[in-house]
């Protein structure tokens, strides 16, 4: 990575493909390795708050989230430094910067013995589901990155929360961090992203994303021939793979990308997959998130 390579890394939401974001060239074969478009900017990673205040600055309300829920799966768009030394290919121009700190102990070991910040989005082709195993890595990007270190599955399987603050606390992504626990803990409701043909898509906004080969048909509540049904529950008899048997959104967030590449796998690229409902409170919401965008029209 010191040479300006690129390599994929575990963290408790998805992999991660890592360069240093001091380093134009690096960024530039993040975005060229995922086909991803040069608009949608990338997160930075440190390894501690310290860290992050080299390059972005606080408001109170980010202060308090960071203090609270570093390291985990919530990431910020804060305020750039003007001197911040991070490549302008990582924020794609704009005067933010979306930062977070990585739980995984791996993450953690890679971004202290590195020693500067990583620019990693989710290590998947641009538009395709994201990696929560080193072999989904692979099966997406070998030939394209030096290497992939392998940490196992993440525990968490969904992409961070990304909260902004202009003007207030809002909730740009879904993810990792229900969006009630932080509305509990800042005691205010968040705001949702209003749309604005002036910015750029943000926080993986382009409507088809995470999308798999085969069609997706949502809020399923039976199987049919030739389709592979994903349950939910326990009235999901039949079904060909469960996110949950016991309807825990915790472990259905967890298998959630797996699943999809598996019902993929199964069902071929003219398949069809169908997902039954899932409740639309907690992680449920970061999940549904992700299965509107995967059964989006494709661009
Ligand atoms: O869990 C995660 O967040 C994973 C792991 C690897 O950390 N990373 C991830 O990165 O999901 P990525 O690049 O797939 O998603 C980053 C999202 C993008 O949708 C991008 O639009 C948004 O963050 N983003 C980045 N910088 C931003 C900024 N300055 N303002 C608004 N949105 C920003
Ligand atoms: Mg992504």
């Amino acid at each position: 990575m010191r040479d300006g390579a690129l390599v994929a890394f575990p963290t408790e939401t998805v992999y991660g493909l890592g360069g240093d974001a001091r380093d134009d060239r690096a960024v530039a074969r993040i975005f060229a390795a995922k086909g991803r478009p040069s608009f949608n900017p990338l997160i930075v990673h440190v390894a501690d708050l310290a860290t992050a205040r080299i390059y972005v600055t606080f408001p109170p309300a980010a202060e308090r989230l960071a203090a609270a829920f570093w390291p985990g799966p919530l990431t910020l768009v804060l305020p750039l430094r003007p001197e911040s030394g991070l490549s302008p290919l990582v924020s794609a121009g704009l005067p933010t910067a979306a930062i977070r700190v990585p739980a995984h102990p791996v993450a953690q070991a890679l971004l202290r013995a590195f020693g500067g910040p990583v620019a990693a989005p989710s290590a998947n082709p641009s538009g395709k589901i994201s990696p929560t195993r080193a072999d989904h890595v692979l099966a997406g990007l070998a030939g394209r990155i030096a290497a992939v270190v392998d940490g196992g599955a993440c525990a968490v399987g969904l992409e961070s929360t990304i909260i902004g603050f202009d003007p207030a606390p809002t909730l740009l992504r879904p993810g990792g961090i229900p969006a009630e626990v932080i509305e509990d803990f800042l005691g205010q409701p968040l705001l949702l992203p209003q749309p604005d043909a002036t910015r750029p898509n943000a926080p993986g906004q382009l409507d088809s994303h995470y999308a798999p080969a085969a069609r997706l048909s949502l809020n399923a509540t039976c199987g049919q021939p030739g389709t592979i049904w994903i349950g939910f529950g326990p009235a999901c008899i039949g079904a060909d793979l469960t996110l949950s048997p016991a309807a825990d959104l915790v472990e259905a967030a967890a298998n959630l990308f797996h699943l999809l590449r598996e019902a993929d796998r199964r069902t071929g690229p003219n398949g069809h997959i169908l997902v039954a409902p899932i409740p639309e409170k907690g992680l449920g919401r970061a999940i549904n998130d992700r299965l509107r965008r995967a059964a989006a029209p494709r661009a």
